[in-house]
């Protein structure tokens, strides 16, 4: 028996986790949840945005699987996802984009991954006015940090058989920081001579996708560059709610959609659940359920294939509930 910590979360999340949890049981895993929650409306009822009980189960538990959670923006408290990604030096968080059978993706053939530095950069929270008219945030970038990532997605491209790793930055500006991410990648690519190395700079990465996603493979940046083109790879493959992910230590892995807590679709049962169910085969291959998870992915793929069952964000209109059952049927 796996014990796995369930983060509802709140807006869509509930929807989706719980749809994630019901499709996990439906394969008949040994899996006891432990279902603890984390947000603004916790804090309402216990004054913690993070409370005590949720960190003693991932620190105990160590596997979770989390909806989304809302940060208020401009102000108020820090992000509850950083948070905890920082806290459990999840360093890797790994977004398989990937073609599903009929999706409204602008393109036929995409399979990515996504290797985002999941615990430095930008996302320190180092920020700071100086006075009413000047901000700063400081961008830290380590060489510890820089080559676990390089060092994951390399492991990864060569367990998967991928042909290419295409580091992203902006060098060519952020000499120091962003040079000291490329000296790392630079380094960990001489040890893998049969996967191809390549260098892109962010803004051109940007066209490239939209333009010619098919000629790219496996990619590795630093945090803020992966939050965004991750979004950005979404639309590729039709959208936020098919794309899952995983955030990775050395001894932990939280299992999350790429997408946030979507707020203008919460409660109305319009959530597209893959992208949490998707994540949940991630989590299952995590604590070596290979089968189980393999047996979610041809569910979703025949459940898609028909067509009988899609939410709305895929041209359909089957409510969440429905394309969980039809999923669950499957398996
Ligand atoms: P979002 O990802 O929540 O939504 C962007 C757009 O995609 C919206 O139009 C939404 O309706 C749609 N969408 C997202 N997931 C969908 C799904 N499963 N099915 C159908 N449509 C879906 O991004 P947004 O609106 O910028 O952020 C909302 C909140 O979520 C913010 O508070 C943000 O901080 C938080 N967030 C949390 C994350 C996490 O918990 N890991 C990740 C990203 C954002
Ligand atoms: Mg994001």
């Amino acid at each position: 028996m796996t014990k796995v910590t369930l983060i509802p979360g709140d807006g869509i999340g509930p929807e989706v986790a719980f749809a994630a949890k019901d499709v996990v049981d439906a394969t008949g895993v040994d899996i006891e949840w432990d279902i603890v929650n984390a947000g603004a409306d916790i804090y309402e009822k216990t004054g913690e945005f993070i409370p005590e009980a949720l960190l003693k189960s991932i620190e105990k538990n160590r596997v979770v699987l989390k909806g989304p959670i809302t940060t208020p923006i401009g102000k108020g408290f820090r992000s509850i996802n950083v948070t905890l990604r920082q806290k459990f030096d999840t360093y890797a968080n790994i977004r398989p984009l990937k073609t599903m059978p009929g999706t409204k993706g602008v393109f036929e053939n995409v399979d990515l991954v996504v290797f985002r530095e999941n615990t430095e950069g930008l996302y320190m929270g180092i920020e700071h006015r100086i006075n009413e008219d000047v901000a700063e945030a400081i961008k830290v970038i380590t060489r510890k940090g820089s080559m676990r990532i390089a060092e994951e997605t390399f492991k990864y491209a060569k367990e998967k058989g991928r042909k290419k790793v295409t580091a992203v930055h902006k060098a060519n500006i952020m000499k120091i920081t962003d040079g000291l991410f490329l000296d790392c990648t630079r380094k960990v690519s001489k040890d893998y001579p049969d996967i191809e190395y390549e260098e892109k700079i962010v803004d051109n990465m940007c066209m490239q996708l939209v333009m010619y996603p098919e000629r790219y493979d496996v990619l590795v940046m630093p945090n803020l560059y992966g939050d965004i083109l991750s979004d950005l790879a979404s639309g590729l493959v039709g959208g936020l709610g098919l794309v899952p992910g995983a955030n990775i230590g050395s001894d932990i892995g939280i299992f999350e959609a790429v997408h946030g807590s979507a707020p203008d679709i919460a409660g109305k049962s319009l959530a597209n659940p893959i992208a949490c169910i998707m994540s949940s085969t991630m989590m299952l291959d995590y604590i070596g359920e290979r089968e189980r998870a393999n047996r979610i992915r041809k569910a979703v793929w025949s459940v898609l294939k028909e067509g009988r069952h899609r939410t709305k964000d895929l041209g359909g209109n089957a409510r969440t509930e429905e394309i969980t059952k039809a999923i669950c049927e499957k398996i």
